[in-house]
């Protein structure tokens, strides 16, 4: 069994405040993992030791078996790792299109890609557009990113995830601020456009989670308490007691 990513005793303390506790958590290949757990718990914080914004204050992480404790968030996305933001990150002043150029020019090999860029790469561009058209944008491929709606920059945002060609995504709430609709359509996206590449995602809707998810951990106040398939996770006592709540455990 390979795993993408393996955390062995992962704490993070902020000055005297910990927040988390040996965190052990693999991730196997192409796995959707989600993780889940009431605000607070810790769940951004863990997403952002694993991009390298934050060092972890113990214990080690590892993607695709390579060592990436306390690396710089560029390095760390030189192995694979992709993660989309709770707030976008789209470049509002470019086209869908070129921010999707430049993501796919930020995932070619290092020493190509400003001669990539300089040549206006037929590779790059249709990888861009092979993007664009899997995240649903192909009609607005010269609209500026900032003029797209807010679920139109969260499809964005994910297939700038996607050409960079990262093999592991962290989604953190990917749904949060959309209708009910729109949730639902870009959780259908997240599931097609992820075949195949390892997923790590925090998402609040738990029918989506239960869905989507081939394995779902539970972190309550800096600890995961359960891993397991959804059905584990379900039949889980001390999870319907700490997260599901009262109605949950009925
Ligand atoms: N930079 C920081 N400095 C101090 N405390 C922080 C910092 N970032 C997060 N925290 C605290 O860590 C806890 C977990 O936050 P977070 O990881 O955002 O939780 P979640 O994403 O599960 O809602 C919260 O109590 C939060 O206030
Ligand atoms: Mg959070």
């Amino acid at each position: 069994m390979t795993h993408a990513l393996v955390l062995s005793g992962v704490e993070k303390r902020f000055g005297a405040t910990q927040v988390l506790y040996g965190v052990d958590l693999s991730i196997e290949t192409g796995e959707r993992h989600a993780l889940i757990g009431p605000n607070g718990a810790g769940k951004s914080t863990l997403f952002n030791l694993i991009a390298g914004a934050l060092r972890p204050s113990a214990g080690r992480i590892e993607l695709n078996g390579a060592n990436i404790t306390g690396r710089a968030p560029y390095a760390i996305s030189r192995h694979g790792l992709a993660r989309s933001f709770q707030t976008t990150s789209v470049f509002p002043r470019l086209t869908a299109f070129d921010n999707l150029r430049c993501a796919a020019l930020s995932g070619a090999p290092r020493g190509a890609r400003w001669r990539n860029l300089l040549a206006g790469s037929r590779a790059i561009d249709e990888r861009a557009r092979g993007v664009l058209e899997a995240v649903g944008l192909a009609a607005c491929e010269h609209r500026l990113a900032g003029a797209l709606s807010y679920a139109q920059q969260r499809a964005l945002d994910l297939g700038m995830a996607l050409a960079s060609g990262a093999h592991t995504l962290l989604l953190d709430e990917p749904t949060a601020g959309m209708s009910r609709d729109e949730a639902r359509d870009a959780l259908a996206l997240i599931r097609a456009t992820t075949a195949g590449k390892t997923l790590l995602m925090v998402e609040h809707d738990m029918e989506a989670v239960f869905g989507l998810a081939d394995r779902i951990s539970v972190l309550v106040r800096g600890r995961i308490i359960a891993t397991g398939t959804p059905d584990a996770i379900r039949a889980d006592a001390a999870v319907r007691e700490a997260y599901l709540g009262p109605a949950a455990a009925r």
